[in-house]
């Protein structure tokens, strides 16, 4: 197993790192398109493996030859956020450079599985998949196990129980548009609904949506990264491992949910071959709404980029 982290930045570097910890891969190679960096981080890390024990090797690169026949990528390549900016704000710049990474990755990896990161999500995913050309079930975006994750961990404070109790689904695009899902939302199988009143609810699910520019003006020099870089390590563990999860991932959508020819995020069990299946849960008239509305914000944004 051979996996590649575009972009050597935050989200980039402690992806690399965990990876390695892990063991999830024989190799986990990171390139960056600036010199050195990627090189000094990747033999930062592997200083780090004897204290740790792991042994995954680790190379740090600028050019896409050591990348190729790798079996995965995690493309964070990109800029983040800075205060007051919205994820769209980083559409026209984060489309060129994640055209340059889809069209190295599709002459070097003809074969891989694509995981994006970078932002607009939802937006760039469908770059990532116009330019390689890769079928659907290999090209799809982390946003909702990093958004579920920040719901649980608010949920987990505010009723003072353990995180690992709680499970939740959130739909839609990475943004204010997303959709959690409170129906779909348990503590030890208890639904939240019958534990919390809907003004927490509300007020929780407001920290969510916003939970990306929390850390943005706490940080004011770029935007979040280790929960980031967890969610996209536990999407790739699901598909290393062939454990087929049913996790939030950012999803090419014909047909399903009454939705066609957009990503937008939906569950989805990851294994293997990637994006294994799309699964529909039974959406309330209200929720089938907000999910339309979200999606129909992607396809303006996409619509504004020559794809
Ligand atoms: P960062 O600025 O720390 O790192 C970005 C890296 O990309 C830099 O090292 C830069 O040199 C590199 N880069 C730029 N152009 C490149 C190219 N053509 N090829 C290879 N590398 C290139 O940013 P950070 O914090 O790591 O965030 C990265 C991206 O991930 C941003 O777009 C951010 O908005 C997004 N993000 C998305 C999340 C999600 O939930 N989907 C969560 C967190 C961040
Ligand atoms: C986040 O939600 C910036 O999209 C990134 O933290």
């Amino acid at each position: 197993m051979k996996i590649t982290v575009i972009g050597a930045g935050h989200v980039g570097e402690t992806t690399a790192c965990k990876l390695a910890q892990k063991e999830l891969a024989n190799e986990v190679v990171l390139l960056d398109i600036v010199e050195g960096i990627p090189q000094g981080k990747t033999l930062d890390m592997w200083e780090c493996a004897p204290i740790e024990g792991y042994d995954t090797r680790l190379t740090g690169t600028n050019d896409y030859a050591d990348t190729a026949g790798s079996d995965l990528f995690v493309v964070t390549a990109g800029l983040p956020r800075k205060p007051g900016m919205s994820r769209d704000d980083l559409l026209e710049a984060n489309a060129t450079i994640i055209k340059n990474v889809g069209a190295n990755i599709r002459a070097t990896s003809p074969d891989a599985i694509v995981i994006v990161v970078s932002n607009p999500l939802d937006v760039m995913a469908f770059a990532m998949k116009q330019v390689t050309g890769f079928p659907a079930e290999r090209v799809f975006g982390m946003a909702g196990v990093l958004d579920t994750a920040r719901f649980r961990s608010f949920i987990a404070l505010e009723l003072d129980v353990s995180v690992r109790d709680i499970s939740s689904m959130v739909l839609g695009g990475h943004g204010d548009s997303m959709v959690p899902l409170p129906r779909y939302t348990t503590v030890s199988g208890v639904t939240l609904t019958e534990l919390l009143d809907t003004d927490t609810i509300n007020a929780l699910i407001e920290r969510t949506k916003n939970g990306g520019a929390e850390i943005v003006k706490l940080l004011k020099t770029g935007s979040a990264y280790y929960a980031p870089a967890a969610a996209a390590v536990q999407m790739v563990d699901s598909v290393v491992r062939n454990k087929k999860r049913l996790l939030p991932c950012a999803c090419y959508l014909s047909g399903q949910y009454g939705l066609d020819d957009v990503y937008v995020g939906v569950p989805a069990k990851l294994g293997a071959g990637g994006v294994e299946e799309v699964v529909e849960l039974e959406l309330s008239a209200q929720e089938r709404e907000l999910l339309h509305k979200s999606a129909a914000g992607v396809k303006e944004n996409i619509a504004k980029l020559s794809l």
